[in-house]
């Protein structure tokens, strides 16, 4: 069998023949030029399933995407995901060309909050460390002690060894952490435009009319939904969640994609899907993909002196780890 075939087989239960005939020319196409070039295609688990299981090599959660980077052996990165996702490629590993398929494609998260944002803070607190969340700029992180993602909020905070920390952007991010830390949080008021759609009335009806359901949600989302929920953890973790437990039904408070990239992975599962979007993930197609890679164009550039700090931060996050 063919590899576009192969490729068709994994993924026609949830792409329809209309779309396929529409994708697999493209995937055809980046996969060949990805090997030509050398390049490698990391790719976050909220990727179209075209992306995610047709042309990306890894795929993963923000984490594991900045360690991935940071290990490659191909001269091009191609992130898909958001800029962020891109910027931390590239402090991770400079010598990289690092190239992202649409520029645009930003995060609620990341644009609430500025490099003049932390100074002020810092000047407010002082003494007291700065984590700042992986969603965030590199003048952000340029600012900051040290980065962490959902997958280590609360082990990097708890690295410190100190009482009180600084945490931002995400208000809820930061919320999340306090259940579980004694380190007291101060937090900024970023938000998620996805996960802070979701209500925890809505959680609880959908539990009252799917007995035995499980319900696992991003820590991204409101207190409700968290305490409505049967488990909290990074998008990596809600891939390992449903792996492992193979729960009958389950429900994954997170962005839409999600379900349907894991659907593929686990047929006996049952997935209900009240999601939201996110419509700065959904900026990245196949198009853009093979046209970014074809002129290796859009390619990330961070000034030194940004770099150098925000690189710290970024190094610490990843050898604290999981
Ligand atoms: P993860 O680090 O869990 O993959 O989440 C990234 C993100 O942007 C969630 O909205
Ligand atoms: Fe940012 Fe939310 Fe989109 Fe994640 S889902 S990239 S946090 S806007």
């Amino acid at each position: 069998m063919s590899e576009i075939n192969k490729i068709y087989n994994k993924i026609s239960k949830v792409i329809p023949n209309i779309e396929w005939d529409f994708h697999a020319p493209y995937i055809e196409k980046i996969n060949k030029l990805k090997k030509d070039k050398n390049a490698v295609i990391l790719a976050h688990n909220y990727q179209t399933p075209e992306i995610y299981h047709g042309v990306a090599d890894i795929a993963a959660d923000s984490l594991a995407l900045a360690i991935e980077a940071s290990k490659t052996k191909a001269d091009i990165i191609v992130l898909c995901g958001v800029h962020f996702m891109a910027e931390t490629a590239k402090l991770m590993n400079p010598k990289k060309k690092v190239l992202i398929p649409d520029m645009d494609a930003g995060c609620s998260l990341a644009s609430s909050i500025t490099g003049e944002d932390v100074r002020m803070l810092k000047e407010k607190y002082p003494g007291v460390p700065v984590v700042s969340y992986v969603n965030t700029s590199a003048e952000v992180k340029a600012e900051s002690d040290v980065c962490c993602t959902s997958a280590n909020a609360v082990k990097v905070v708890e690295s410190l060894g100190v009482d009180r920390v600084i945490f931002l952007p995400d208000h809820y991010l930061a919320n999340y952490v306090q259940k579980n830390t004694k380190v007291k949080i101060i937090s900024w008021q970023g938000t998620c435009i996805v996960h802070e759609k979701f209500t925890g009335n809505e959680v609880k009806d959908i539990r009252e009319n799917n007995p035995g359901i499980k319900i696992i949600a991003h820590p991204e989302c409101p207190p409700d939904v968290i305490s409505a929920s049967d488990f909290a953890g990074s998008t990596s973790s809600m891939v390992r969640y449903v792996k492992e437990k193979k729960p009958k039904k389950v429900l994954l408070v997170t962005e839409c994609s999600m379900s349907d990239n894991i659907q593929i992975e686990n047929p006996d599962v049952e997935f209900v899907k009240p999601c939201n979007l996110c419509p700065f993930m959904k900026k990245i197609t196949l198009k853009k993909i093979l046209d970014c890679l074809e002129k290796e164009s859009n390619e990330i550039k961070i000034g030194d002196n940004i770099a150098a700090r925000a690189r710290k931060s970024v190094i610490r996050m990843a050898d604290i780890g999981r």
